[in-house]
């Protein structure tokens, strides 16, 4: 077997207290099970001028990472990746910052990067790399070496053509992607949207559903979602249900219901209409007042990026008028945390969740919501409100689907879900378990890593 090269911008470090690589690692498990090197940035900010990846290695894997110089990190992390294609790709062109300066940062990155891991390669190497930041990476590597096989996965949306079109250098983006042998997507909708601007920027012929043809190379384009491993999660809930903070939360709680969302701080994630839909339920289900406490774990995220400090000021505004006009004496209905919660412990908040609030205006997928899922207690499961405009709503039917722009919708799921009867709850988990346990992460790296092999 071919060792699988993963290219990312952030790597899960085994020397890392707190991974940095958000769902990735996670989600690349299995591929990490055989021999495997990892390469990207190394998280950190230096004006040390490196050529070659700083190297860790724990059994079978090799970790290969760099440092970005602060003018790198400003220009190509701050600003092409966070502050203009990450918006663009979550449908917000309107927050698009486009600089031909972070451009240039971007592409020197790319060209840096692809040095160091250049001379690490072997010839039969499987080379995955994941997401937007490090994109012209495989364009570059094929062109020193065209024998080995490279592949792509996206794991945030691609939007329609006449937003990606916005971008002025749409069409050097869409080149890059086309240089692959593989290209993943999370949902039908993203494949179709970007074979949509890619047709409408290239020759492209379309040879199957899978497969299109660009200049003399065959490429496939494929739709398979990121998962999680669900009884792996469910076990980790159950231990952590037991553990120090989910009692600590318990004992808080005092008999009182339990909403959950958690994610990190971002603008997609439509943390400020959802804040109104649950002040909306209090005001129109006075009963549940006192009866229901929020829980929202908002991770602070990308804090030196503007839009990211903007955000931050007004949810904590929101959060406080809320509270403000809401709370009682011995009561506050939303508590509000911006740090960033264990996976293990998260486990345990979700499994004492009623509730699970998952109401992104625009996500590539969403693992929060099969996590929640997993972490149900099948005797007592919690009800899933999931935005349609989440990947996972695609094969997550099961969950009560909201639209995020309709707070009065919302507010009235809320009360749906709290209200609705253990029987329903029961065979709507059921039917959700099954969905996540078998879209799962391992089914995941296997499609790809197979697809990549050329193997499918
Ligand atoms: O949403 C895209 C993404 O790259 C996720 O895969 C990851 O969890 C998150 O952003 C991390 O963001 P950052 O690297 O900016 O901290």
């Amino acid at each position: 077997m071919p060792r699988l090269v993963i290219v990312s911008n952030r790597v899960s470090l085994p020397s890392d207290r707190k991974p940095k690589s958000g769902g990735l690692a996670v989600a690349l498990q299995e591929a990490l099970k055989g021999e495997a090197l990892w390469f990207g940035w190394s998280g950190q900010v230096s004006d040390e001028v490196q050529n070659k990846a700083l190297i860790e290695t724990r059994k079978n894997l090799v970790f290969a990472t760099l440092d970005l110089k602060p003018e790198e990190h400003r220009r190509h992390y701050q600003g092409f990746a966070n502050s203009c294609m990450f918006p663009l790709l979550l449908y917000r062109p309107d927050l698009m910052i486009f600089r031909r300066d972070d451009l240039q940062g971007y592409l020197s990155v790319c060209g840096r990067f692809v040095e160091a891991l250049a001379p690490l390669l072997k010839d039969d190497d499987l080379v995955w790399v994941h997401d937007n930041h490090l994109l012209a990476v495989g364009r570059t590597l094929r062109a020193a070496k065209s024998a080995r096989r490279y592949g792509f996965f996206l794991h945030i949306p691609f939007p329609p053509y006449p937003v990606f079109t916005v971008l002025p250098c749409a069409k050097s983006i869409v080149g890059d992607l086309l240089a692959y042998d593989v290209i993943g997507f999370q949902t039908e909708l993203d494949r179709e949207n970007f074979l949509g601007t890619a047709s409408f920027l290239f020759d492209i012929e379309r040879l199957s559903d899978t497969e299109i043809r660009h200049k003399a190379q065959r490429i496939q384009v494929l739709v398979q979602p990121v998962g999680i491993d669900a009884k792996g999660f469910a076990r980790a809930a159950e231990r952590a249900v037991n553990g120090d903070m989910a009692r600590r939360l318990k004992d808080s709680l005092a008999g009182r219901k339990l909403i959950i969302a958690a994610e990190r701080l971002d603008y997609s994630k439509g943390l400020a209409l959802r804040f109104s839909a649950f002040a909306r339920f209090l005001d129109r289900n006075p009963q549940f007042r006192q009866k229901v406490s929020f829980l929202q774990v908002a991770a602070r995220s990308r804090e030196d990026v503007a839009e990211y400090q903007r955000l931050k000021r007004e949810m904590d505004g929101i959060v406080g008028d809320i509270n403000g006009r809401h709370a009682e004496y011995d009561w506050v209905p939303i508590r509000y945390i911006t740090r960033s919660v264990a996976r293990g412990v998260l486990a345990g908040l979700f499994r004492s969740a009623a509730v699970g609030l998952v109401t992104p205006l625009r996500d590539g997928l969403n693992l929060v919501c099969k996590e929640y899922v997993a972490a149900q207690d099948a005797a007592d499961p919690g009800v899933l409100i999931l935005s349609r405009f989440a990947g996972a709503a695609d094969t997550m039917t099961d969950a009560l689907i909201v639209n995020p722009h309709d707070p009065d919708g919302v507010a009235e799921a809320i009360n749906k879900a709290m209200t609705m009867p253990l029987e329903e709850r029961a065979e709507r988990w059921g039917r959700l378990f099954e969905v996540v346990r078998t879209q799962s992460a391992a089914l995941w790296c296997r499609t790809f890593v197979d697809a990549i092999a050329g193997k499918t």
